[in-house]
């Protein structure tokens, strides 16, 4: 074999193998080549490939439907625009397909594609990493300036505390001192849960936990016309680890949310918030569900995004604090919701091991 030929099929053995889908057309504009790669993505053989025109290709019965569909909207969409390249986003998948015109080659046109839905993966995480970290920032900021004038008044009612106590206020101090010190615990409490932290873990009977909940939520619920209901079956002492402070707000959020989407829902039947407990392998899962007025899909995806809010008070961290919180402590979070009918969330975590 002379060395020109070698090389050419060395050439053309490493271009089979490559892992992006190759197409090359000649000046006719009829593919002289393709690869391994392409012939799989596009699930036919080299056979219906080879001398195939692209209008050929859209026709051609032997190869899928939806594929023919997506090459005639690239092709459209790659000629009309004259771009180079184009991402073809199908669930879950993303393909960067690009067209090359070989100046060597005069009138030859190179099709690649390749899946790049990894490195999208990468890209997306890397971006909410970054808000998040921005709002673990804000968050920081917000309780220190909080906290700050805060301490400004405390003094000062201190100061003043034996004036009130001539005039036999001094109760009225007492008040203010007590709730100035309850507005702090909970700035320091929500906000400083934002920042990652690592979770101080303690092993407690979840049930314990929930029923926390129940209590301290139970009086506003009742004033906002909702019921919450704990069915405690099945699971009795299924323990987990958990930082019981970070915990508790993940869950009072949730019910929280819960009674907001109750009251917005403007129905007439009772509002009822759901809590129960179910075993899952070595999960155990903490259900919430609610019969508010659900969400539309928008809301659904965006949710757990920093900031994201469909209320005019709402502040949108809520959700993404949770998120983390769970996430921080090996868990997951998801949600099933209907408009108009209602939304279920399920927290999954590990269960106490020994
Ligand atoms: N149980 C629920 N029912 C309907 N929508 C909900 C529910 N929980 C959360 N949402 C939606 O998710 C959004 C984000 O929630 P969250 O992060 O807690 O922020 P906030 O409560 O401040 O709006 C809410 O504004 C709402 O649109
Ligand atoms: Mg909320």
């Amino acid at each position: 074999m002379s060395v020109e030929l070698q090389n050419h099929v060395a050439f053309e053995t490493v271009l089979q193998h490559l892992d992006s889908g190759v197409l090359l057309f000649d000046s006719r504009g009829n593919i002289c080549f393709t690869n391994q790669e392409m012939t799989r993505l596009l699930e036919t053989s080299e056979e219906v490939l080879i001398g195939c025109s692209l209008l050929k290709l859209f026709r051609d019965q032997r190869i899928r439907r939806d594929f023919r569909s997506h090459m005639v909207h690239i092709t459209k969409h790659m000629l009309r625009r004259k771009i180079q390249t184009y991402e073809l986003v199908e669930t879950n998948r993303h393909w960067l397909i690009t067209r090359t015109n070989i100046k060597e080659l005069d009138g030859y046109c190179l099709l690649t594609i390749k899946d790049v839905s990894q490195y999208k993966e990468v890209e997306q995480t890397a971006f909410a990493q970054d808000k998040l970290a921005m709002l673990g920032q804000i968050a920081a900021a917000i309780a220190h300036e909080i906290r700050n004038p805060l301490t400004a008044i405390r003094g000062f009612i201190q100061l003043l505390r034996p004036y009130l106590k001539a005039v036999g206020k001094e109760e009225y101090s007492r008040i203010i001192l007590a709730e100035i010190d309850r507005a702090n615990d909970i700035i320091v409490e929500f906000l400083d849960s934002s920042k990652p932290t690592k979770p101080e873990k303690t092993c407690i009977p979840i049930r314990l936990l929930l029923k926390d909940v129940v209590m301290l939520a139970e009086s506003e619920a009742l004033m906002r016309g909702c019921e919450i209901r704990f069915s405690e079956q099945g699971i009795l002492d299924s323990k987990v680890s958990i930082d019981v402070k970070q915990m508790k707000q993940v869950i009072l959020n949730l019910v929280k949310n819960a009674m907001d989407a109750i009251c917005d829902s403007g129905k007439e039947e009772p509002g009822m918030i759901d809590l129960s407990l179910e075993n899952e392998g070595e999960q155990l899962q903490i259900i919430i569900r609610d019969n508010g007025k659900g969400m539309n899909k928008l809301s659904l995806k965006r949710l757990f995004d920093p900031f994201y809010t469909t209320k005019a008070t709402g502040t949108g961290i809520g959700l993404s604090v949770s998120e983390r919180i769970i996430k921080n402590h090996g868990g997951s979070i998801s949600v099933d919701s209907q408009l108009g009918l209602g939304t279920e969330f399920i927290i999954s975590l590990p269960k106490a091991t020994g």
